[in-house]
């Protein structure tokens, strides 16, 4: 490889930037398979930066399957690279005659999802277990309402906020699962929270402006954000959620996740929650609570949402059905105060119309019939169970090597380490392990890996586990 380059005064860690230089290289085909990289002592010298700093980055592209390493021989872009990965989608590349807006300029390919390769265990964070949702009784509800369909049914929807049905059905279960405080004329069904988070982004920020962010926080979010030129503020997280001493006072919006803060998974408390609202009133800021995956909770009861709280602070929820039930379903919902609905509808219709009509008609009937409150209470024992075989095959493995982060909830659990090898070796014994580092906006302490445990069979967990303790 005629290697890369990196920047000393980026604000982008140095190992995050050797990381994205490797990555893109090998995703747009200037690093080919099979093909020899530079050793990390001698890009190290070359780019006189740390040997670590060179190593930490090799060792995540091998943990993510763009690199491997061979004994003896050195380190190699791997022969097999992970499957389905995007080829450069086209506003990457640059064209002559086509200049980017800023938006598109500030997209980089890290926003993607990278997949893993055939055959690895694979701790996935955003998935739930596929094999468990009742695909036959949603293909019944499918078919069923397909029969029953008017030709309305298939032409553009009267409103972009959503099948009335489902609205009012997510306005009674956010009520009563989550304490949040709604009409149904609140509710504007979206394509996932990813897209709520978008239309919030376009009707409320200005380039600019100052958004708060949870530090570590969810870098999908993060990246919208950044590419629609926000001032970012990272906000550190500590036992009792995100610490707000230090909120500026010119912040416009903070973006959070009460119930199980991604990535470390710790609840935000009471006082915590009473003292944003606070703060979000007298500094006149905009709360986005992203709920995403408060169903989940294995010991207690979830607090309440933050909405629920909030009075007349300003306070945007957003839920989605991509935990509980399956993501390719694409929607989610956004509860807003009433002065913003007419604005999200307008947002919603200029974005993508609306939501699909037969999927949301099917859903509203899945709610009403109680299904998905039966699938969240067995969703919920199956996880608990695959939680604590995670927690205990970590014990066995690590003991005090290990510290795990975070509360009894949610579909992921975040883990920091002593030994430095756990990428390296999870690699090389076909483990597919998240690392935290993608969701720092400031240097990351490394070392901090994101074990998703939703999708694996306790067996599968066990033995994941075993591999990267080097005893599998
Ligand atoms: C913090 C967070 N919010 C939201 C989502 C869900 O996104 P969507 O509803 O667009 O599928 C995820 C999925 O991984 C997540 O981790």
């Amino acid at each position: 490889m005629s290697f890369i380059t990196v920047s000393s005064r980026s604000a982008t860690p140095l190992r995050r930037q050797i990381y994205d230089e490797c990555r893109h290289g090998i995703l747009a085909g200037r690093f080919r398979p099979a093909e020899r990289v530079p050793s990390t002592r001698d890009l190290a010298v070359t780019l006189s930066v740390a040997r670590t700093t060179v190593a930490e980055a090799y060792d995540q592209l091998i943990a993510e399957g763009y690199l491997e390493a061979v004994r003896g021989s050195g380190t190699f872009v791997c022969s097999q690279l992970p499957q389905a990965i995007p080829p450069a989608p086209p506003q990457l590349a640059k064209h002559p005659l086509i200049r980017l807006s800023r938006y598109g300029a500030g997209l980089t390919q890290d926003v993607l999802r990278p997949s893993p390769p055939p055959g690895v265990i694979h701790f996935t964070t955003g998935t739930p277990d596929l094999r468990e949702f009742p695909f036959s009784l949603w293909r019944q509800l499918l078919t069923r309402h397909l029969r029953t369909a008017k030709t309305a049914t298939f032409d553009y929807a009267a409103d972009p906020a959503g099948d009335p049905a489902l609205r009012a059905q997510v306005a009674s279960y956010a009520a009563r699962i989550r304490g949040v405080s709604c009409s149904p004329e609140q509710v504007v069904i979206v394509n996932g929270s990813q897209q709520a988070l978008d239309l919030s982004v376009r009707v409320l920020l200005e380039r600019g402006d100052s958004v708060a962010f949870e530090n570590p926080g969810y870098y999908a979010a993060h990246r919208i954000f950044r590419a629609h030129g926000a001032r970012l503020q990272p906000l550190p997280v500590d036992a009792e959620g995100v610490v707000l001493r230090r909120l500026a006072a010119d912040t416009r919006m903070i973006y959070v996740t009460p119930s199980h803060q991604f990535p470390t998974g710790v609840a935000m408390s009471v006082a915590r929650r009473l003292e944003l609202i606070r703060m979000a009133r007298e500094r006149g800021t905009v709360i986005l609570e992203d709920d995403y995956s408060s169903e989940f909770r294995y010991s207690g009861a979830p607090l309440p949402s933050l909405q629920g709280l909030s009075n007349d602070a300003a306070v945007i929820y957003m839920g989605t059905f991509s935990k509980v039930m399956f993501p390719a379903l694409r929607i989610g919902y956004v509860i807003v105060p009433p002065q913003l609905i007419e604005t999200f509808r307008c947002a919603k219709w200029l974005a993508d119309r609306h939501a699909p009509g037969l999927e949301q008609a099917a859903l509203a009937e899945f709610m009403r019939e109680g299904h998905l409150d039966r699938h969240i209470r067995r969703m919920r024992r199956l996880y608990g169970q695959r939680r604590s075989a995670l927690l205990e095959a970590l014990e066995k493995n690590f003991g005090a090597r290990a510290t795990v982060l975070g509360d009894a909830a949610g579909m992921h659990v975040m883990v920091r380490f002593e030994d430095p090898a756990i990428a390296r070796r999870a690699a090389r014994n076909r483990v597919w392990l998240p690392s935290a580092d993608q969701n720092y906006l400031t240097n990351p302490p490394g070392n901090e890996f994101i074990f998703g445990f939703a999708a694996l069979t306790e067996r599968s967990i066990r033995e994941g586990i075993r591999r990267i303790a080097g005893s599998g």
